[in-house]
């Protein structure tokens, strides 16, 4: 089969890596990849959101998969545009990203079915929103309905933080459009976690969970960002849970799209805290989440391009996959300064030492090369994976190979998968 990978970071990384493992795969493009991705497909100059360039090139190339990491060509209607042109596509319609490029609908869609959110009220009107936010007694969560970059939820423990942050989205737009509409939520406490599901539209093929770490800092301090660490299983998530969360959730959250539009066919992403009352969502994504898809793609045993095709093809009954039962651990290594400004430019080395580390992948994200030389070329860099026989070897094998690789102001956390050593 000819595949073509839309996007350019570690989760598209991790995915070419997966990808290339199976006997399908003939042959494989990315727009426009990375260095890293560049080991298993050939990299064009196209950009993942040039829906026409894309879809242009894999009709005058014989593409016979779309596959599509990130979310805003999916909300552009990317799938769209492939199906009609007669190309299998894994990703949702832009009727199915609005679950995550709309998080007004996405909040309505949960409510209709009845899957345990958190409580929420929506606005359009700045000044009724800041009377509803100094109204309450309890933190509350302001969050832009449209996409924002993953920069557009601000968690305010104190209702009277939220008024600055919903000035800045309603009134001053700094998302633009996407603070159109606001969601102020209730603040909910308790561990994240993240389960996915492969999804063709009638059946659901639920992945093992994973936890990410959002906050720069170790010990979840500072400001958020894309994500600095994930790790696979997890602890506090057992199969009774993960058996709720199935029947609870996801089947009725993809009941609520069917009945609302048609056929969701992709990866669906519950982003989710697990509160004394149970587990509730927080967000559901379009696409797979970044650095999530590394430790996952890690574990996953089985031909995971044939679940992709099936997934497209609507076949997603018939598919196997499975887990390695080792643990897996992903250390995101940064540029200094993000999610601030960084400097770009500075030479990386040692990624071919720690590649070379049994059961150690690492993948590229913000990397470049220039004049033949690796460089960092965005905030998030690296996603340094490892598996081990425990969460805690894991670990250890993880940041073993993240101190063979080194660039100008390099940063990483150093307690990524801490919380499940300490529930194990
Ligand atoms: P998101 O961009 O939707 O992933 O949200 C970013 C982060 O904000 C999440 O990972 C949570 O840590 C936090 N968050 C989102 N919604 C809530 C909520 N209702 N209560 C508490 N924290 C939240
Ligand atoms: N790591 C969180 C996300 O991809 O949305």
């Amino acid at each position: 089969m000819k595949i073509l990978l839309a996007g350019s970071g570690g989760r598209e990384h991790a995915l070419a890596w997966k990808m290339s493992q199976s006997d399908l795969c003939d042959k494989m493009w990315a727009a426009p990849g990375n260095p890293g991705i560049a080991q298993h497909a050939e990299c064009l100059d196209i950009q993942a959101d040039d829906i026409e360039g894309v879809i242009g090139f894999a009709k005058d190339n014989g593409v016979d998969l779309l596959v599509v990491g990130p979310e805003d060509p999916l909300a552009a209607g990317i799938a769209d545009v492939a199906r009609e042109a007669g190309i299998l596509c894994f990703g949702p319609c832009a009727k199915g990203a609005r679950i995550e490029a709309d998080k007004a609908y996405a909040k309505e869609l949960m409510r209709s079915a009845a899957v345990p959110t958190a409580e929420a009220r929506i606005f359009t009107d700045l000044d009724s929103a800041k009377k509803y936010v100094l109204s309450r007694d309890h933190g509350v969560a302001v969050k832009a309905s449209g996409l924002a970059k993953g920069k557009g939820v601000i968690v305010c423990p104190e209702p009277y933080q939220a008024v600055q942050p919903l000035e800045d989205i309603m009134g001053k737009r700094i998302f633009g459009d996407a603070g159109e509409k606001v969601l102020i939520e209730e603040m909910l406490t308790g561990q994240e976690g993240t389960v996915l599901a492969l999804c063709d539209g009638k059946s659901i093929f639920v992945l093992e969970p994973l936890q990410d770490h959002k906050p720069i800092g170790d010990g979840d301090t500072g400001p958020n960002t894309g994500g600095m660490g994930a790790y696979s299983p997890v602890p506090i998530i057992d199969a009774a849970m993960m058996r709720g969360i199935e029947r609870e959730i996801l089947v009725p959250i993809v009941d609520a799209m069917r009945r609302d539009f048609g056929r969701y066919e992709g990866v669906l992403y519950a982003g989710l805290i697990f509160t004394p009352a149970g587990p509730k969502v927080i967000e559901f994504n379009c696409r797979f989440g970044d650095p999530e898809c590394q430790p996952l793609m890690m574990r996953i045993k089985g031909d995971f391009l044939a679940a992709m095709v099936a997934v497209a093809e609507h076949k997603l009954d018939g598919v196997s996959l499975w887990f390695d039962p080792r643990p897996s651990v992903c250390v995101v290594m940064a540029s200094g300064g993000y999610p601030g400004s960084y400097e770009k430019g500075f030479e990386i080395t040692g990624i071919d030492d720690a590649d070379a580390m049994e059961d150690v992948k690492v993948f590229h994200a913000g990397t470049s090369e220039i004049d033949g030389k690796l460089v960092n070329n965005g905030g998030r860099v690296l996603g340094v994976t490892a598996l081990g026989d425990t969460i805690a070897e894991a670990k250890k094998r993880a940041y073993q190979a993240v101190e063979k690789i080194s660039w100008k102001g390099c940063y990483y956390r150093k307690d990524i998968a801490d919380k499940a050593i300490a529930a194990t």
